[in-house]
């Protein structure tokens, strides 16, 4: 499949992103093609206006947006920041067209460097995956602790964590391979 990781913290000396690399890594290992979305890279502005009403598209948002709609599915990784996740992937995500996420399955996935992980962040993140018309995956992955899960090259450093992600990973790509195997029959 091809899937993008939209790693959302824009923060600098953020943690966070370390999760992303982690995603990227592995899900390009199990033989698919990744596509990580940098929010920090982008510094998308404030919207003014959604990307196909913009007479003037702020710099790498057409190609963000193309490599969301060529995706059969998606992960979105973000901190919580008072009890939601960053207005950096709100921005993102209200840029695009609708139905760029549609009938596609995202998997949310939040950190904090505290111990509770962000499940506040993480169902705020599937009310917007249901806001944009995605199959919100129930399970989501709640990465707490950061630091000491994660390297800053996003290697697992807590094998005890590895259960988790993979309960996670199973999840989404069971789901999401259904979703493509079932376009591939009756169509989009
Ligand atoms: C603005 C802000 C708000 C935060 N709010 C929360 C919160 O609601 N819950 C929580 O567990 N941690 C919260 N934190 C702590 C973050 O989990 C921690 O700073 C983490 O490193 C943020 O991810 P990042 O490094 O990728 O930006 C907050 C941090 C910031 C900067």
């Amino acid at each position: 499949m091809n899937i993008v990781v939209i790693s959302a913290s824009t923060r600098l000396n953020r943690v966070s992103h370390r999760v992303a690399l982690f995603l990227e890594k592995t899900l390009a290992a199990a033989g698919h093609e990744v596509q990580l979305l940098d929010l920090a890279e982008y510094q998308f502005p404030i919207m003014e206006e959604v990307l196909h009403r913009h007479p003037n598209p702020p710099e790498g948002l057409e190609r963000f947006a193309m490599l969301v709609r060529q995706a059969d599915a998606a992960v979105f990784v973000s901190p919580e920041y008072n009890g939601s996740y960053t207005a950096a992937l709100k921005n993102a995500v209200d840029y695009l067209k609708e139905g760029e996420f549609a009938r596609k399955v995202v998997g949310v996935v939040s950190a904090t460097t505290g111990p509770l992980g962000g499940m506040r962040a993480a169902m705020n993140m599937q009310e917007l995956v249901l806001g944009v018309s995605g199959f919100a995956l129930p399970q989501m992955l709640l990465v707490g602790n950061l630091p000491q899960r994660f390297d800053e090259a996003g290697n697992l450093i807590d094998p005890a964590f590895e259960k988790s992600i993979n309960n996670f990973l199973n999840n989404f790509l069971w789901l999401a391979e259904a979703v493509v195997a079932k376009k591939e029959t009756v169509g989009v």
